[in-house]
């Protein structure tokens, strides 16, 4: 057989790339797109897939950046794969430039619609949640995935998604997933293939979903499993899978033939974490051409694996990353009862934003207008719990406890200023005193201030007791406040002398501090620091040659506020 070359051109390597130390913004932009090529057949079941170089046209985006797609020609249509958006539904907008969200999502799909006019199939793998705490942002419990997750299928919905597999996220709280979605909405479908008593448990669930794609006579179907990886972490009784996925897959590929689909793909939640794990998902199931995998890494490769079966069968893995930030395009190409493969990574950057004129009908923007109205209305503040913050975990300091339940509580800042001016005055001065109010002069959209996954950082104590619960019972609590980082504080202000209470009060980087090492120190301090300032929410708290952004942030922004040297 006159293999072609399967050569895989390396993707280009974009400027940022040597911006090594920051993960999250290490993303190609500029990737080359590749001529993918495809031997595969449903040997099985006789339909075969050949490969061959499509032709090559010039296809002039408008709107869509030149570096993109070129050569692609007239694809017959295109793929738009995603997954693993981990609750992630948009950008916090806490620094710049961050990338991925369905705003941006929606915007580009448009422009492959409307400027290219290609037709367009979109399937998302699954991990639409967050996993639950300590997984959610801060460790906050996970108050809000349900509610996110519908707000995404609205989404999805909206962007005219096909089909979006269940993942090990959804499975740790099936009914409910179900219940939120697929028990109302036919469209996307959700799938999970090898459920065992689905049809009794979760009916509401598909094994597979086929589509005609529109503008074609190309059938494609979807399904999707779990693998056994990811399946041992689920504790749900009621969430139990079929023995064997092999037999699982050809029952679901049976059924395919059946309903006449040219082209089957796989949704594999499995962890294809590297390179071999990809490998061998691919070489478990040669009969789906297209298998898109689960990963834990954090940036999507620009290719996708490619593995060639014994009997000529070739095929493909991709995988995503993690928090949408980036979405596959996948060109199909038929060529007789064949097809031709070429695929783009495409980071979600901000050039796919909203234009300003367009805002008013932007529908995911009015819909996470909504998400924030719904989280004001049904006061999700009002949800989370409170646990102990560490110092009122701790022992009591003898003789030195709150009447009542003994631990110290959140008195808020301005009871710290009377005896701390110099520290007051230079917290007054930084952005830490006026974070709340960033929350409520938020735009698109609006209303962060009701939103936990936004206080959680911008107020003092979220979560723990005594802690901000809202703007009208905890008015003195707003903002990053001097308790946001020295814990709370009742028990040293009633008692400043004491000096184990003073000691208490510099807990993270007590050990540290009490050592005399500058480094260790501030290595102590930067560690606290970027609780908040992590790497999604302060994309540049980067360590690179010639910037310390902890010495950037800490001294030069004037954070730091150590008493002045006492005058003779
Ligand atoms: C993990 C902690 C954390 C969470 C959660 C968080 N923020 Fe922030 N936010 C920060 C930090 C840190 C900064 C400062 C970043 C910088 O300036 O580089 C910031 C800055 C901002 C700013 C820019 C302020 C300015 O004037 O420059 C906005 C707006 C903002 N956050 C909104 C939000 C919204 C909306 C949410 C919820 C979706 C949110 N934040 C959730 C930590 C957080
Ligand atoms: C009634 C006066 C008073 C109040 C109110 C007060 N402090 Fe203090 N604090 C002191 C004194 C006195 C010291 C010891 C001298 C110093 O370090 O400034 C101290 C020390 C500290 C230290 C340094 C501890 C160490 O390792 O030496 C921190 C941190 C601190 N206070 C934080 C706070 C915070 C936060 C609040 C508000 C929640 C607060 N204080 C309220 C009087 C007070
Ligand atoms: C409780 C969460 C939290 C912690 C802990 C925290 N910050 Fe912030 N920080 C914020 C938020 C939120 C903002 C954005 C305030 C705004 O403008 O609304 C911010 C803004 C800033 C800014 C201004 C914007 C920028 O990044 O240049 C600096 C500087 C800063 N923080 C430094 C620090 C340093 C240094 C530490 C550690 C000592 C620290 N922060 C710890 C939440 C936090
Ligand atoms: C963004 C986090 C953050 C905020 C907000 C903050 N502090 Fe601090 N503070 C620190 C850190 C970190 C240190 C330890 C510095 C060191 O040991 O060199 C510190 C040290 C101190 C000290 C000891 C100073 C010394 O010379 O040893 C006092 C007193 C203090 N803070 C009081 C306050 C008060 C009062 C507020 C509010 C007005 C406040 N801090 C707000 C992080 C913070």
């Amino acid at each position: 057989m006159n293999r072609p070359n399967d050569e895989l051109s390396p993707a280009s390597t974009p400027a940022s790339a040597q911006d090594a130390s920051c993960p999250g913004r290490r993303w190609s932009f500029q990737l080359a797109a590749l001529g993918l090529v495809l031997i595969s057949a449903l040997a099985s079941m006789g339909l075969a897939y050949w490969l061959k170089q499509p032709q090559a046209t010039e296809s002039a985006g408008k709107g869509i950046p030149v570096r993109l797609f070129p050569n692609w020609g007239k694809p017959d249509f295109v793929l738009v794969l995603s997954a693993q958006q981990n609750g992630y539904m948009l950008p916090c907008g806490c620094s710049s430039p961050q990338v991925g969200g369905l705003e941006r999502r929606y915007n580009f799909i448009q422009l492959l619609k409307k400027e290219k006019r290609w037709p367009v199939v979109a399937i998302d793998l699954g991990d639409v949640v967050q996993k639950s705490a300590p997984h959610a942002p801060v460790n906050l419990p996970n108050v809000q995935g349900l509610i996110k997750y519908r707000y995404s299928m609205m989404a999805l919905k909206e962007m005219g998604y096909l089909a979006v597999g269940i993942g090990g996220n959804e499975a740790e709280a099936l009914a409910k997933i179900e219940g939120e979605w697929a028990a109302n909405s036919p469209q996307p479908a959700v799938l999970l293939a090898n459920l065992k008593d689905a049809e009794n448990n979760f009916p509401f669930l598909k094994a597979i979903e086929t589509q005609t794609v529109p503008g074609t006579n190309i059938k494609i179907g979807v399904t999707n499993i779990i693998g056994p990886t990811v399946a041992e972490s689920i504790k749900d009784p009621t969430v139990k899978f079929v023995p064997s996925n092999l037999d699982c897959l050809n029952e679901q590929l049976k059924k395919m033939h059946a309903e006449h689909v040219d082209l089957p793909i796989l949704l594999y939640h499995g962890l294809a974490t590297g390179r071999q794990e990809a490998i061998r998902c691919a070489k478990a199931f040669p009969d789906f051409p297209i298998i898109l995998a689960l990963t834990e890494e954090d940036e999507p490769p620009a290719h996708p694996i490619s593995v060639d079966h014994t009997n000529g069968i070739r095929n493909y893995v991709f995988r995503l990353g993690h928090k949408g930030k980036c979405i596959g395009i996948l060109g199909v190409y038929r060529n007789g009862p064949n097809f031709n493969f070429k695929y783009q990574l495409v980071e979600m950057s901000e050039e796919y934003l909203t234009p300003p004129e367009k805002e008013a009908t932007q529908p995911i923007m009015k819909l996470m207008e909504d998400y924030t109205r719904e989280l004001k209305n049904k006061n999700y503040l009002e949800k989370y719990g409170q646990t102990k913050h560490l110092l009122q975990a701790l022992d009591p300091v003898p003789g030195l406890r709150n009447p009542g339940d003994g631990m110290p509580h959140y008195i808020g800042t301005e009871a710290c200023k009377k005896c701390h001016e110099f520290a007051y005055d230079v917290w007054k001065k930084s952005p830490h005193s006026h974070a709340y109010q960033t929350l409520v002069d938020a735009k698109h959209p609006s209303l962060r201030q009701y939103d936990g996954e936004c206080i959680v950082c911008h107020t003092v104590g979220f979560g723990y007791k005594t802690g901000f619960s809202n703007e009208k019972d905890t008015p003195k609590l707003k903002d990053v406040g001097c308790e946001s980082c020295h814990g709370p504080g009742s028990l040293h202000a009633k008692n400043p002398e004491n000096q184990e209470w003073r000691e208490r009060m510099n807990l993270p980087w007590l050990a540290a501090r009490k050592s005399g090492n500058e480094k260790a120190k501030n290595a102590a301090i930067e560690k606290f620091c970027v609780s908040c300032h992590d790497i999604d929410n302060d994309v540049n708290w980067v360590h690179k040659e010639g910037h310390d952004p902890f010495l950037e942030k800490w001294v030069k922004k004037n954070i730091i506020h150590n008493n002045p040297p006492e005058k003779e």
